[in-house]
């Protein structure tokens, strides 16, 4: 059985998506949730659920990335994790910290990667006139948003919408998307799932 630690920063809707995935024949099971605000309404829903939770404060650690993830890194090696999911996890990680995980930190991302990398992507694909948006899990490497695609889910971008109704179009997929891309990805199969 593999094991989960999905860090977050908020609400943690994926994150509860990804945790109830996680029953009967999956190959995997969540180990911790963590979270570098220790007010993140996820934290609670994960508790509910008895999945075991940490909160690392990142403002406990100004102008000291590194300081914060070692200290992230306690519970995060104490849970000993095969498998890092970051869901709405809204710290950018150094280096170090991404090579140790490489190859088995993913990473669910509000775009069609490559398209939009960082923040405000509904407002940009918006912006640019497209078509279609959606969401992309990928594995996390040193370069920001930039790590070969596990999978990919399309929705369209219709008249009139704003960052806040596409965004919400998106996520209903992202729901759908995660947990199938987790499962596929724990069963260490490789081709991408596209929904
Ligand atoms: C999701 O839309 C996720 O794709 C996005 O944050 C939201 C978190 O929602 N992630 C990023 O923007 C990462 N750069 P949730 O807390 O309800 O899962």
């Amino acid at each position: 059985m593999k094991r989960v630690a999905i860090l977050i920063s908020g609400g943690g809707s994926n994150m509860l998506r990804l945790i109830e995935s996680m029953t009967g024949d999956h190959p995997a099971r969540p180990v911790l949730v963590a979270s570098n605000d220790p007010s993140a309404a996820g934290l609670a829903h994960a508790a509910a659920l008895d999945v075991p939770t940490a909160a690392v404060d990142h403002r406990d650690f100004p102008r000291d990335r590194a300081g914060f993830e070692s200290a992230l890194l306690e519970p995060l090696l104490a849970a000993q994790p095969d498998i890092i999911c970051l869901a709405g996890f809204m710290r950018i990680l150094t280096d170090g910290f991404v090579r140790r995980f490489q190859g088995r930190m993913l990473n669910i991302h509000p775009s069609l990667l490559p398209k939009y990398p960082g923040l405000d992507t509904h407002a940009r694909a918006i912006a640019a006139g497209d078509a279609e948006a959606g969401a992309t899990v990928h594995l996390v490497t040193p370069e920001l948003d930039a790590g070969p695609i596990l999978g990919q889910t399309r929705v369209p971008i219709l008249p009139g919408d704003t960052p806040e109704t596409l965004a919400a179009r998106v996520l209903v997929q992202e729901h759908r998307l995660y947990p199938a891309v987790l499962r596929h990805f724990a069963k260490g199969q490789g081709e991408a799932v596209l929904l």
